[in-house]
């Protein structure tokens, strides 16, 4: 379900769509709270993920870097002209960084289960489409986007019911030949137990199909964050190490 700020709010859903959607209702009302508590709890420890830190900047330009890559192996680029959907976007800087990349404003939408991180998405990025809403649910028509990206979203949700329910309706408003791009743990955080891996074959089992794009990247983030004045000459070297590097980035296509 989506709030009344989404630019297509008014759009009936259809009846497998309801279907499914009484599904989710039932399926993941649990989630959604456990969810939403999680949050509440990351809250309490902003600086953590504070862009000033030189580790944080840096995982940032990595992960720039290979996003930009993939898009370009999956024939999405420039992104000028095409629609993106930012699944889980939080405060919405994954659909900034787009519109720097060329991607008109009025085409990227970002949906999230969290008013108050979509309240500052919509003060920070004004022209951009914010909604809070379940992406299990959403009021989007059937093939409206080219691009969906996921975002750490996947490797949060421990519900099997909800991450399924996401890929269906995922599946159903993506243009065929869209692609839709994952950025996850690939490995087990020692840090934070609210978050579970989510691995290249986990992405191929969920959307059916093989990635036409995958590397890892992001140097292990409570090390990064840690080098400061070394961050420049030390992030690089240590990020080539395979063991170290703690995230995925998929690229897939549906058909
Ligand atoms: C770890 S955060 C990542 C936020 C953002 N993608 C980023 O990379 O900074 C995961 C986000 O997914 C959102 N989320 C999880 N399940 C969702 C669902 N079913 N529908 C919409 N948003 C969801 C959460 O509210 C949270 O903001």
């Amino acid at each position: 379900m989506q709030d009344e700020a989404t630019p297509l709010g008014s759009m009936k859903l259809s009846r497998a769509g309801a279907s499914v959607a009484a599904m989710a209702n039932k399926s993941s009302t649990k989630e959604v709270q456990r969810l939403r508590t999680v949050y509440e709890l990351y809250r309490a420890s902003p600086e953590k993920w504070n862009p000033g830190n030189a580790g944080n900047a840096a995982i940032a330009t990595e992960r720039n870097e290979v996003i930009v890559k993939s898009l370009r192996a999956g024939g999405v680029w420039p992104l000028r002209g095409y629609r993106v959907l930012d699944v889980g976007c939080g405060g919405g800087s994954l659909l900034q960084f787009f519109a720097t990349l060329g991607a008109a404003p009025s085409d990227l939408y970002g949906i999230d289960l969290l008013p108050d991180r979509v309240a500052v998405a919509k003060e920070s990025f004004p022209g951009i489409n914010f909604c809070v809403g379940n992406a299990e649910e959403m009021n989007f028509p059937a093939e409206f986007f080219d691009v969906i990206t996921l975002f750490t979203v996947f490797s949060s949700i421990f519900s099997a019911d909800m991450r399924a329910n996401l890929v269906r309706e995922i599946s159903r408003v993506v243009r065929p030949g869209g692609v839709v791009l994952i950025y996850d743990f690939r490995v087990p955080s020692l840090v934070n137990w609210n978050t579970r891996p989510v691995s290249r074959r986990a992405v191929r089992r969920l959307f059916g199909t093989a990635p036409v794009y995958a590397e890892s990247l992001t140097l292990i983030p409570p090390l990064a964050r840690r080098l400061g004045r070394l961050t420049d000459p030390w992030y690089r070297r240590l990020a080539v190490l395979s063991p170290l590097r703690t995230h995925n980035l998929i690229l897939i296509r549906l058909l």
